[in-house]
């Protein structure tokens, strides 16, 4: 603070004079920085002072840069819970000059012009290229009601512009020619025109003819993005409070976007695998003996499964951190029985403490101070599943500590996760608190305006570093249905209350594929929807789609009739069962992508557009996408669908149900018979599989299967391996195995490159060879010939793990 009022009265610049007369004047609704006065550089930043506000540019990287303003001479703490606090900006050179027109920075990737009548920045790749450019550029209003500023950034645009992220938005996948909004809401039953929805994740990818770039404004207040909405030309992102603060980030693969997004914002920790195995909820499965009921049934008609969730009806009277005795009398004991079966126990946790002076928490959370209150300090109470209620101000320290502690219980009872519900926060009053609601945001004491958007996230983190705490060298599992930009370090998520209907299985796609893009791939939505009862077909088609979300979980309101795979007849269940199956099945291809999201930010689904944006016949396609960068999958999202068309990126495809070969960048038709859901593998890609199993870890498999897709040229594909459950491969207990293939002539390779010190179970692989026909003349697999099976054109043999070389001779 005192420094920047140094360099205020230092530069004589009359931020106060200019700007009253101005705003006196009454004329203008809108404020500008105006023409540049000086400008200054220190270590990585430059202080641009312009008529009426100062901007700093921080160079974060050679292809990040961060914007903030201050309209008033002072800029406020650069305080973020979006920024993950281990993130440190590399050491980047970069020249500053000033010419006639422009201050220029320029990195070893970007050049960064700030005009000097006008204080507007364009940003250009080396060639010149212009990636971003302001159009009417940073300004402010006035925010008569509150008092303080609405912020507003404006750049150019047009029509061929391409615009992605933004969270959990539903509408179109290409956000072009929209408005959206952030203000986290609780949204029962919302549609494809709703907005806002539940999470604020204030982070977008754009791209302009091939160039991709991302902007993150990093300001929780109630926020707008437009897209080329309100004027085609321009594209305005604004926040009704706090400072203009965003990053620029350039790709120029959007790929790269959403990586550098998420170092910025921090990468999931790895999930201990079960999560990634089948989840079965409804609202609620209680007493005791349903619980046991549900699981022995699974086991029964086996259908893998490994976590059933309890919603809010197995606490005592909606109480957070207790247990109905007359339904749940003997909870360790039941959770340890099931865990006997492979079932791991997650509970719902609401934010909403009831108002009962008997209550141990309600006492607590008084006597500490550790609720939210109205400005003139009496706590503000509202209405949610308990009746009136407190809430934890999650933005506080001391109340985020007494939160976490909470999960020795729960631990202790041998609950494995923790869903987080209601957390936008919703009140049934109102929607959600009041406006003068304080929050102590760290040390920065708001209103709700400014504490909203981040309440859900403070309490996943909170509820995250609970369950660490009480975990030991176990991982953990939690799940929110609100969340601000770095929830992914804390939390996955999901889609929240959708609906029974072919929209809604088109809406929980695009959703995931839109939060992937957002840094959030661990995302699911609720299988069959939430509100309503599906048929047989799309449920069954749901499930199809799910198989390949990161997060997979049927869940139901429990008003509409059951959801459970057996509740549809015989001919759905038997593809259900045979769907929850592969997803087992698929288990260390989905592990893989999974590690690389958490170790380097790779997002697990891909938009075709985001994979392959300088084709634009991708950057309108919404239905089909790939996990991981091998296989594409294209869901039937209509009712009595027996073929439909899909686009195949370039590159060759192999159809994995009929292993035909095709070519990409053409749309073809596929024949969609109910048991099949549209996939297609990558040629060259080598696809591990695992025997399917009741549960995660029920059995070490002798043998993984590696499906090898022939390569025309040299490809690379992954295994990566580790015990799945604990934190041993932080201290490097993992293993990365790349498989290369190698065709040379008549000679094909398959080397495999082993970097780690874990040793799975298994003892070899079953090859099976895709595309080889009747080609092969011999195999030798580190200098020994083995014999192989062939049928249909599929080759198969095992190998040992460990194999180094494997050489086919074709003809
Ligand atoms: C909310 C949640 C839903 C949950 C219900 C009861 O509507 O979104 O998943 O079942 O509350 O806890």
């Amino acid at each position: 603070m005192e420094e920047e009022k140094n360099i205020a009265q230092e530069k004589d610049v009359n931020f106060e004079g200019n700007y009253i007369e101005k705003f006196k004047e009454g004329k203008e609704e809108e404020f500008y920085p105006g023409g540049i006065i000086s400008w200054k550089q220190k270590k990585h930043k430059v202080k641009v002072y312009s008529e009426f506000s100062t901007l700093e540019i921080n160079i974060i990287s050679d292809s990040i840069l961060k914007f903030r303003y201050a309209n008033d001479g002072y800029f406020e703490d650069d305080f973020s819970y979006a920024i993950d606090p281990e993130f440190e900006a590399p050491e980047t050179p970069f020249t500053f000059k000033s010419g006639d027109k422009n201050l220029l920075i320029s990195t070893s990737k970007l050049l960064c012009f700030v005009n000097k009548k006008d204080s507007k920045i364009k940003i250009c790749d080396l060639s010149g290229k212009v990636l971003m450019e302001d159009e009417k550029g940073y300004h402010w209003k006035e925010e008569r009601r509150f008092g303080g500023h609405v912020v507003i950034s404006t750049i150019k645009s047009s029509k061929t512009s391409s615009y992605y992220g933004l969270g959990d938005k539903t509408g179109a996948l290409n956000l072009n020619g929209t408005r959206r909004e952030l203000w986290g809401t609780d949204c029962y039953g919302y549609g494809n025109e709703t907005d806002p929805v539940y999470k604020n994740i204030p982070f977008f990818l754009g791209l302009n003819e091939g160039e991709g770039y991302g902007i993150f404004m990093d300001n929780s207040f109630r926020s707008y993005f437009d897209f080329g909405n309100e004027r085609e030309e321009a594209l305005s992102f604004w926040a009704q409070g706090g400072e203009m603060r965003y990053y620029f980030i350039y790709g120029p693969q959007l790929e790269d976007v959403t990586i550098q997004y998420t170092e910025l914002t921090g990468k999931s920790p790895m999930p201990p695998k079960w999560a990634l195995g089948y989840h079965q909820s409804k609202w609620s499965y209680y007493p005791e003996s349903t619980v046991r009921e549900l699981a022995k049934t699974f086991r029964e008609k086996k259908i893998p499964c490994d976590v059933i969730h309890l919603d809010i009806d197995y606490m005592d009277g909606y109480r957070c951190f207790t247990w109905d005795s007359e339904r749940f009398p003997e909870p360790h004991k039941m959770i340890a029985d099931l865990k006997k079966d492979g079932f791991k126990t997650i509970v719902i946790i609401d934010p909403g403490i009831k108002i009962d002076p008997l209550y141990s928490l309600y006492q607590q959370g008084v006597y500490h101070n550790y609720f939210c209150t109205r400005m003139d300090g009496a706590r503000f109470k509202g209405s949610v599943w308990p009746g009136p209620c407190h809430f934890p101000d999650f933005t506080n320290p001391e109340a985020r500590k007494w939160w976490s502690g909470l999960f020795a219980g729960l631990a202790q009872d041998g609950v494995a996760g923790v869903w987080n519900d209601m957390n936008e926060p919703a009140v049934f009053e109102g929607g959600t608190f009041p406006r003068d609601v304080r929050h102590d945001y760290d040390g920065h004491p708001c209103s709700h305006r400014k504490g909203h958007n981040v309440y859900g996230m403070q309490m996943a983190r909170s509820t995250y570093n609970g369950l660490e705490q009480f975990a030991g060298n176990k991982r953990s599992f939690t799940i929110t249905r609100s969340a601000y930009s770095g929830i992914q370090r804390f939390s996955s998520v999901w889609t929240g209350d959708n609906m029974a209907s072919w929209e809604h299985l088109h809406l929980a796609n695009v959703q995931c594929q839109r939060l992937s893009s957002s840094g959030i791939s661990f995302a699911g939505s609720d299988v069959g929807g939430f509100i309503g009862s599906p048929d047989g077909e799309l449920y069954t088609r749901w499930i199809q789609l799910a198989t390949f979300h990161p997060f997979f979980r049927t869940h139901s309101s429990g008003d509409h009739g059951d959801k459970e795979p057996w509740k549809f007849e015989d001919n759905y269940l038997n593809i259900v069962r045979r769907y929850i199956e592969f997803r087992y099945e698929l288990m260390p291809y989905l592990y893989t992508t999974f590690w690389q999201y958490a170790e380097s930010g790779i997002p697990m689904l891909k938009s075709l557009s985001l994979a392959y944006q300088h084709d634009k016949e991708t950057l309108n396609r919404e239905e089909e996408f790939l996990l991981g960068n091998l296989m594409l999958i294209c869901p039937v999202s209509k009712p009595g669908m027996s073929s439909r068309l899909l686009y195949l990126p370039e590159g060759e495809w192999y159809n994995f149900w009929t292993n035909e070969l095709l070519s990409g960048q053409q749309e073809i038709s596929v024949e969609t018979p109910l048991e099949q859901i549209p996939l297609f593998i990558k040629a060259g890609a080598v696809i591990p599989f695992q025997p399917t199993m009741q549960y995660m870890d029920e059995f070490v498999p002798e043998y993984l299967t590696l499906y090898v897709y022939k390569a025309s040229k040299r490809t690379e594909s992954f295994l990566y391996e580790d015990d799945g459950a604990t934190k041993d491969f932080e201290k490097g207990i993992n293993i990365l195995r790349t498989f290369i293939q190698e065709p040379t002539g008549n000679r094909f390779q398959l080397k495999q490159i082993k970097d780690g010190l874990y040793e799975a179970g298994n003892k070899g692989y079953e090859i099976v060879l895709h595309g080889f026909g009747e080609s092969i003349q011999n195999i030798v697999v580190d200098d020994k010939k083995v014999e192989w099976n062939s049928e249909s054109n599929i080759t198969k043999f095992t190998v040992a793990k460990n194999f180094d070389v494997l050489e086919i001779t074709i003809t």
